[in-house]
């Protein structure tokens, strides 16, 4: 079974992705030991409890400064003790500790296809507010391991999305969690839950059939 720990900072879409396909079985031998929000309002927090998944939230305006916050967050994931990380619309970069002590261990999901449109300040709305902008035709989603920078760590999965003349950032940012985000997250799950999942460098290599153990 794969102990999963969600970080979350909002609505709680892709969370509920999560949930939906543990439920239905779209993603296997997985369990959600706990939820994290950074954010006490977010709606995310009120999915998991509705689920009974344990559910936290450490907040940085509770710490004095960035390095107790860290700590406390770590802490917290310590608690829950996971297999694996996952963060889900987590707006917070993540400390450098936890990167470490969770090598290839810890997935993030960003609304566009990377390289395009990520890193530092590209978060949100943004994402597709820069799209729109820039007039793409096709944007997306990508799952990717996380390292130490923002938006650099190994892309796993990816799924386009094509671009409408008529579109805000919000109806873009809809299509984009509908069409990409909810599918592939769930799925990359799933992957590494089965065990067909390997890093090498900057590469993610998936099996075609789990590996007898
Ligand atoms: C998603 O678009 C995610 O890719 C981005 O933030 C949004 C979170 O949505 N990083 P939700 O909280 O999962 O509904």
């Amino acid at each position: 079974m794969l102990k999963i720990v969600v970080l979350v900072s909002g609505g709680g879409t892709n969370l509920q992705a999560i949930i939906d396909g543990i439920e239905n079985q779209t993603i296997h031998n997985t369990e959600i030991v706990g939820v994290i929000s950074n954010n006490r309002n977010a709606y995310a927090l009120k999915r998991a409890e509705q689920k009974n998944i344990p559910a936290a939230c450490i907040s940085p305006k509770d710490y004095e400064n960035r390095a107790l916050f860290y700590q406390a967050l770590l802490k917290k994931v310590h608690e829950f003790s996971p297999d694996f990380i996952v963060l889900a619309g987590f707006l917070v970069a993540i400390p450098e500790e936890m990167v470490k002590q969770y090598e290839n261990r810890i997935i993030n999901i960003h609304p566009s296809l990377i390289p395009s449109f990520c890193g530092v300040g590209y978060y949100g709305l943004k994402v597709h507010e820069a799209v729109l902008q820039r007039g793409v035709k096709i944007t997306g989603a990508t799952v990717h391991f996380v390292d130490s920078g923002t938006d650099t760590g190994p892309i796993f999965l990816q799924k386009e999305v094509y671009v409408e003349e008529e579109d805000t950032p919000e109806v873009l940012q809809r299509r984009v969690m509908e069409q990409a985000e909810w599918l592939i997250l769930p799925k990359a799950i799933d992957l590494i839950a089965q065990g067909r999942v390997f890093v090498s460098g900057n590469k993610v290599y998936v099996k075609e059939h789990e590996i007898e153990s």
